[in-house]
C-alpha cells in the first residue's frame, strides 16, 4: 500500500495514552493487553505507527504498568499512578517529548487505527494542530467539535459539559491529534480541572491554540471503525469482528476465495499463494503459509505451518508446527503435531496423529494410526491402526521405516525399531526387532479351526 507522503520534516513522536484500568472488562490484565486477533490492542496501535518511521513511542501506563512494560520493552514508559484525565496524562509525559518534534497522541484502546490515517493527521498538523474527527449518528459520550461561523474549529466541548445546542453536534473528537511538542507541553501545563468531571481535559488545548491564532485542521479516518474504542467485552468482540473482516476482505481482493468472510479467523500472519480456497470456520494462528491452489475444507485449525502447492486439508483437521509439501492430502479429522513433515504427494487420512514424524514422498498413513518420532521413507504404506510405541514411560525412541515398506493393519511397532527398504509386516503384528530388506515379519498366532463347533446355548 502507498502511504501519503509525509511533508512534515520534524521527527514524529507517538504518545500513547494507556493508563485506564478498563474496569468494565472485568479482567486482571490491563485493558491494553487484551487481545484483538491474538495480539494485544497496544500492539496494534504500535503496528500502525511502525510504517511512519517515528521516534520510540512513549506509553503512559497506569494500572498494571509493569505488565505492559514487559510486553513492549521497545517503548518508553511513563507511569501515571492516578488517572486525572487525558490532559494530565500528556502533562506527565511532557519531559519526554523531544523539542523540535511533532507529537501524535493516540489511545492504547483504539486498536484499529491505520497508518494511512495517522499520516493524514500528521500532515494536517503542519504549522498548526491536526485533529482527527468523525461524524457519528449517535455522538453521545464523545467530545463535540465546535466550529465558528466561518467553519473553523474553535473548541472541543465534552459531552458532560455541553449545552443542548452543542449536544446536537454530530462531529466528534476521536482523541487522536498531532501538533508541535513544545506547544503541546506548554498548553497542557496550563490546563485546569474546573469542569463537570473534575478532570484535566486534553481537549481544552484546542481553544488555547485558537486563541494563539494557531489553525486547527481536521481530517477523517478511512472508516469509523478505525477510531472505535473497546471499553467492555462486547465492544472488544465487535472490534475483533471488524478487524477479521478487514483481513478477510484483503485476502479476497488478492484473489483468495472465502466461502464466508464472516467465518474465518486469522490470529497472526497468513500468507497465501494464488487460487487458494478456504471454506468456513478456518482458524489460522501464528505464521502460516499456504502455497498456490491450496484448499482448506471446513473447521480446520492451522497453527505455525506451511502447506505446499496444490495440497488439500480436509475438514476438521488440526495442524500445528508442521511442514507440508505439494500435492499432499490431510484429513478429514487428522492431527499433525509439532515436527510433522509430509513430503510431496504423501497422504495422511482420518483419525491419524503424527508428531516429530517425517513421511516420505508418496507414502500413506490413511486410517486410525499414531506415528511419533518416526522417519518414514518413500512410497511406503502404513496400514490402518498402526501404532509407533515410541514412549517407554520414561524415554522416547525412534522408529525408522525405509522406502517401499508395507505395514499391515493393527500393527504395533515397539521403538527403537527399524524396518528396512522393501520389508513387509503382516497385519496384527507386534514388531520388537529390526527387519532386514525385502523380508516379511509376522508375529500373530496361527489361526486354528475347530469343525462342528457348537455355540453355548442360553440356560
Ligand atoms: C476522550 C476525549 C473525548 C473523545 C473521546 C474519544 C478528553 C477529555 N475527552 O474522552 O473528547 O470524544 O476520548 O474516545 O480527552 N487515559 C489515561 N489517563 C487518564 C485518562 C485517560 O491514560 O488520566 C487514557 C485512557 O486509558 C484511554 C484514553 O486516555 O485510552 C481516553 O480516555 P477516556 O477516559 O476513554 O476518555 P473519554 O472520557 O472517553
Ligand atoms: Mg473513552
Amino acid at each position: 500500500m502507498d502511504w501519503p507522503k509525509l511533508t512534515n520534516s520534524m521527527p514524529i513522536q507517538p504518545l500513547i495514552l494507556a493508563a485506564g484500568k478498563g474496569t468494565r472488562m472485568k479482567s486482571d490484565l490491563p485493558k491494553v493487553l487484551l487481545k484483538i486477533a491474538g495480539k494485544p490492542m497496544l500492539g496494534h496501535v504500535l503496528d500502525a505507527t511502525k510504517s511512519l518511521d517515528t521516534l520510540a513511542p512513549i506509553v503512559v501506563a497506569g494500572f498494571g504498568s509493569a505488565q505492559v512494560q514487559s510486553a513492549y520493552p521497545e517503548c518508553v514508559f511513563v507511569e501515571q499512578s492516578e488517572q486525572l484525565g487525558t490532559g494530565h496524562a500528556v502533562q506527565i509525559a511532557g519531559n519526554n517529548l523531544p523539542e523540535g518534534s511533532t507529537t501524535i497522541v493516540l489511545y492504547g484502546d483504539v486498536p484499529l487505527i491505520q497508518s494511512e490515517t495517522l499520516c493524514k493527521v500528521i500532515t494536517a498538523a503542519e504549522n498548526g494542530l491536526g485533529l482527527l474527527t468523525v461524524d457519528l449518528v449517535d455522538p453521545s459520550g464523545y467530545g463535540r467539535i465546535v466550529r465558528g461561523s466561518q467553519g473553523a474549529v474553535t473548541s472541543i466541548v465534552e459531552h458532560k459539559d455541553a449545552s443542548t445546542e452543542e449536544l446536537a453536534i454530530t462531529e466528534v473528537n476521536t482523541g487522536i491529534l498531532a501538533t508541535s511538542s513544545e506547544n503541546l507541553v506548554r498548553w497542557v501545563n496550563q490546563l485546569s480541572n474546573e469542569n463537570a468531571q473534575g478532570e484535566y481535559y486534553l481537549t481544552d488545548i484546542i481553544a488555547m491554540a485558537v486563541s494563539e491564532g494557531i489553525s486547527i485542521k481536521t481530517t477523517n479516518p478511512g472508516s469509523s471503525e478505525e477510531v472505535m474504542g473497546a471499553n467492555d467485552r462486547i465492544q472488544l468482540a465487535e472490534l475483533e469482528r471488524a478487524f477479521q473482516l478487514r483481513l478477510a476482505n484483503k485476502l479476497m481482493s488478492n484473489g483468495t476465495s472465502l466461502a464466508d468472510p464472516n467465518r474465518i479467523d486469522i490470529r497472526g500472519e497468513l500468507s497465501v499463494g494464488t487460487g487458494v480456497e478456504i471454506d468456513i470456520n478456518a482458524v489460522f494462528e501464528g505464521v502460516v503459509t499456504l502455497g498456490n491452489n491450496v484448499v482448506i475444507e471446513p473447521n480446520c485449525v492451522i497453527r505455525n505451518a506451511s502447506i505446499g502447492e496444490g495440497s488439500t486439508i480436509k475438514a476438521f483437521t488440526h495442524i500445528e508446527g508442521a511442514n507440508i509439501g505439494a500435492q499432499v492430502t490431510v484429513g478429514p479429522y487428522a492431527r499433525l503435531r509439532d515436527g510433522s513433515e509430509l513430503a510431496d504427494g504423501s497422504k495422511v487420512g482420518n483419525f491419524v496423529e503424527t508428531k516429530k514424524t517425517k513421511l516420505g514422498k508418496g507414502s500413506k498413513i490413511n486410517h486410525l494410526s499414531y506415528a511419533g518420532d518416526a522417519d518414514i521413507g518413500e512410497n511406503t504404506n502404513i496400514g490402518a491402526g498402526t501404532i509407533t510405541c515410541n514412549y517407554d514411560g520414561v524415554n522416547k525412541h525412534k522408529t525408522k521405516i525405509g522406502n517401499n515398506v508395507f505395514v499391515g493393519s493393527n500393527t504395533a511397532l515397539v521403538a527403537p525399531v527399524e524396518l528396512a527398504d522393501g520389508s513387509t509386516v503382516g497385519a496384527g503384528s507386534t514388531i520388537t526387532k529390526d527387519l532386514e530388506k525385502e523380508t516379511l515379519a509376522l508375529t500373530r498366532n496361527k489361526q486354528i479351526q475347530v469343525s462342528g463347533w457348537k455355540r453355548p446355548e442360553k440356560k
